[in-house]
């Protein structure tokens, strides 16, 4: 592509897409592909697809789909390839899921079947509510890195791709604080290789993806990259990675709504959430360790949007409280409930209630298409590191230690567009517009 903003080589030839672990969020994500590729459904949710980017002055009408702006792969050209710790093929997984119905997954059924599983590497120490047998063996974490790294190699030479990224679709790991063996590259590799108890599977991944040069995403709340052994590790390699914890349901309500509350200066003396939720993440997440990760990720948002320090007479002091319960009827159909205490002029008291139906990986499945197809783009302009410009997918956006994480929706939206302008040479958008009126 010739640019006025910098080089990003063309998206020639097919997009491998790896994904670890084949559940709700990877079989929704790809039965949805399968369909849109056949023409029975649209992209709903994905910005990549669906979204627009303003250019110039307003008088320019210049609105651009993003899509063709940047020249992103096209969705034909997506293919899968899945690790999980169960044997069921996308298709039988997809029906296990239970969030897509039977009548469109009978008209995928080829696609899905084709894409089996391959063997996980995987441990119950980390992940305690599942025990699965389609496992790795091997004698060190080092071992099972390297038996990922002949997976992806056979991948791409069997399917014929010329790029790839990996997503982590995978259950929330148990919380891991971080600790010496993630602070360098040589130290992590040792631990590799020591078999230490602070990698664990996600981090095996990670590993072999960005030896590879495979941009990673990570959609659950655990380290995996976020630590300076991988900083280290993409630099090195020149990978873009980005991460943690899709943002979908209630958390992307808070970062919708907080921010809103800040802008009119109402203050917030509580903000309690609650959740239902009957699908395998729902049951990983009743092991309090699993939760734990999930609960870091979720309580920071407010904190951050609405600045306590800065505004103390609004938010100094508000009681945050966040719960999921695991409830199977309900499957994937999630239920949240949020009640605000919110108070406004001199002080008086109001709320608000939010009873979301939401569901989990129907929101979760647009964000996967988008980190793909951005996290490809990313590596294909040269980017590389954290891509903090994603943020706008995540509970908890992976920064540079200095930086605090920006968890406001439409500046998050802002960033990211701005982004896209900066890679083609565009005039960034400040929404000042004197000059139409000066
Ligand atoms: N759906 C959402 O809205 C949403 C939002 C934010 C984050 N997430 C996170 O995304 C992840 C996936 O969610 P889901 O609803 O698809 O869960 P899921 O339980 O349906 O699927 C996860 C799959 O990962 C497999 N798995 C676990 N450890 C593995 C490993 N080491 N290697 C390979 N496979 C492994 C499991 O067997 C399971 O099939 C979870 O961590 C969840 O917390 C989901």
């Amino acid at each position: 592509m010739i640019e006025k903003g910098i080089k990003i080589e063309n998206p020639t030839g097919k997009l491998g897409v790896l994904l670890i672990g084949l559940g709700a969020v990877s079989t929704t994500f790809i039965a949805g592909i399968e369909a849109i590729k056949k023409g029975l459904g649209k992209p709903i949710g994905s910005l990549a697809q669906m979204g627009t980017v303003r250019l110039g002055k307003r008088t320019e009408k210049r609105v651009p789909r993003i899509a063709e702006f940047v020249s992103l792969a096209e969705i034909d050209d997506l293919v899968f390839a899945a690790w999980d710790i169960f044997e069921d093929d996308a298709y039988t997984a997809a029906g296990k899921a239970g969030v897509l119905e039977n009548d469109l997954l009978r008209r995928l059924k080829a696609e899905l079947e084709a894409i089996r599983p391959m063997k996980a590497v995987f441990d119950s120490r980390y992940v305690k509510k599942l025990h699965g047998e389609h496992v790795k063996e091997a004698k060190t974490k080092w071992d099972l890195a390297q038996q990922l790294i002949d997976d992806i190699q056979r991948f791409q030479k069997e399917k014929n791709v010329s790029r790839m990224v990996m997503v982590w679709c995978g259950s929330t790991e148990v919380f891991i604080d971080q600790t010496e063996v993630h602070q360098s590259l040589e130290k992590l590799e040792a631990g590799l290789r020591n078999n230490d108890e602070d990698v664990p599977s996600s981090m095996i991944y990670a590993y072999a993806a960005l030896n590879l040069g495979i941009p990673f995403a990570n959609g659950a709340p655990n380290l995996t990259v976020d630590v300076p052994a991988f900083c280290e590790l993409a630099e090195q390699k020149r990978v873009p990675i980005c991460g943690k914890d899709f943002k979908t349901g209630q958390t992307l309500m808070k970062t919708m709504i907080a921010p809103g509350l800040k802008a009119r200066l109402l203050g917030l003396s509580g903000w309690f959430s609650t959740n239902i939720l009957g699908n395998r993440d729902g049951e990983v997440l009743e092991d309090p360790e699993s939760f734990k990760t999930k609960e870091e990720s979720k309580l920071s948002v407010l904190d951050y949007i609405l600045q306590p320090d800065v505004y103390p007479d609004l938010f100094s002091d508000f009681y945050h409280q966040v719960r999921i319960n695991y409830y199977p009827p309900r499957k994937d159909n999630k239920e949240g409930w949020d009640n605000l205490d919110i108070f406004g002029w001199l002080g008086y008291p109001m709320q608000i209630k939010i009873n979301f139906l939401c569901r989990d990986s129907i929101l979760a499945a647009p964000l996967v298409l988008d980190l793909v197809l951005f996290l490809d783009l990313a590596k294909r302009a040269g980017l590389y590191g954290i891509q903090e410009w994603l943020s706008f997918y995540f509970k908890s956006p992976m920064t540079l230690p200095e930086l605090y994480p920006e968890h406001d929706l439409f500046i998050q939206l802002m960033k990211l567009k701005n982004t896209l302008r900066y890679m083609r040479g565009e005039e960034q958008i400040t929404h000042l517009g004197l000059d139409y009126y000066q």
